[in-house]
């Protein structure tokens, strides 16, 4: 059952073709970021009509490195939420017209189940029950598909994103957008004991993040040091950083594995590609005997492929969604 996905939610303009919700035949994502480069961050705006744009000649391109046609769709699935509004609605518009038109089945699926859906297309069909964790630059979510294979969200930040906490401090540093593979780059020559930044909300009980903290030490203690001229090591500071993110991310994350008596986990996001997170994770499952999937990094951001793939499994339950849904910003899982 060949079925096309398309994700329009934050900077990516995606469509991708997916077989039976695994083999992926065209997986096509038109990227943003010189737009958004001059600004230091995604404009909503300019991602909105970036995705206008960009939205059919990915759709045409899908198909033709597919090597299919509208005839061989079996279904349409598409990010209904949650992302930028204005993003959602040129890729839900997109879907529901390609739907209309050839008849087909229709579903408006949640990006973050399509996040964790991106394992089934390295791994095969998932086995719950699992926990994810999302982390890029606009989520940080640890999901559980619970042994009757329903999605919660069990944590998350109640601030920043840890890909926008990156993006932040790599840009007080002075380092290019997006800042999270700078950071990675250059931490890797520092030391990451040299600082002891705060591990935010690391024993309060819950299974949630804060990064806003963290990203206020890292500023006052290089404004403190140039105030003071005290030498500032980038590469230290860069290590230190990135090892206080990691630290509460793999630390939660094993703690909700445990609570949920959960032997799986796996890595999602554009923050799943740092170098620190998927060895301490790694670390982490081995020492605890769990099992860690880490997608290759295409298939870890935003891409049609994770979406058609959560399309699929909820069109063969045979769920659909009417051609009435809305782009819902706020969508909760
Ligand atoms: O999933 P993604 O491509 O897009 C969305 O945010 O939806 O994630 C992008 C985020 C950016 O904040 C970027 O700085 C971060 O992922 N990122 C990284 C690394 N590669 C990308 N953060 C830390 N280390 C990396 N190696
Ligand atoms: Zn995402």
């Amino acid at each position: 059952m060949l079925v096309l996905g398309i994700e329009t939610s934050c900077d990516e303009t995606a469509v991708a073709l997916v077989e039976d919700g695994t083999t992926v035949r065209s997986n096509v994502i038109g990227t943003q970021f010189e737009h958004h480069r001059p600004f230091g961050g995604v404009v909503p705006e300019i991602a909105a009509r970036a995705h206008l744009d960009m939205m059919l000649p990915a759709i045409d391109r899908a198909f033709v490195e597919a090597g299919a046609t509208y005839a061989d769709v079996e279904g349409v699935a598409v990010t209904a939420g949650p992302g930028l509004v204005g993003a959602l609605l040129v890729g839900v518009a997109a879907a529901k017209s390609i739907a209309l038109a050839h008849d087909l089945p229709f579903i408006g699926v949640n990006h973050l189940e399509g996040h964790v859906c991106a394992t089934q297309l390295e791994f095969g069909h998932l086995e719950p029950p699992m926990i994810s964790l999302i982390v890029s630059g606009g989520h940080t979510s640890l999901v559980l598909l619970d042994a009757e294979g329903r999605f919660e969200t069990i944590g998350q930040t109640i601030d920043d994103a840890a890909g926008e906490a990156f993006d932040k401090i790599a840009r007080f540093m002075g380092l290019p957008f997006p800042g999270g593979p700078e950071i990675d780059k250059l931490g890797r020559t520092g030391d990451p004991t040299a600082i002891a930044f705060p591990r935010a909300m690391m024993n309060d009980g819950t299974l949630d993040f804060s990064m806003s903290g963290l990203k206020t030490a890292v500023i006052r203690e290089l404004r403190r040091r140039d105030a003071v001229d005290e030498e500032i090591v980038m590469p230290d500071v860069a290590a230190s950083f990135n090892e206080a993110i990691v630290d509460v991310l793999v630390t939660k994350t094993l703690r909700a594995a445990e609570a949920h008596d959960v032997g799986t986990i796996t890595l999602v996001g554009g923050v799943a590609a740092n170098s620190r997170l998927r060895e301490a994770m790694a670390d982490g499952c081995a020492r605890t005997d769990r099992r860690l999937l880490l997608p290759q990094p295409v298939l870890c951001t935003d891409n049609g492929a994770m979406i058609a793939a959560a399309g699929y499994n909820r069109l063969v339950a045979g769920e659909r969604s009417p051609l009435t849904i809305d782009a819902d910003p706020g969508l909760p899982l």
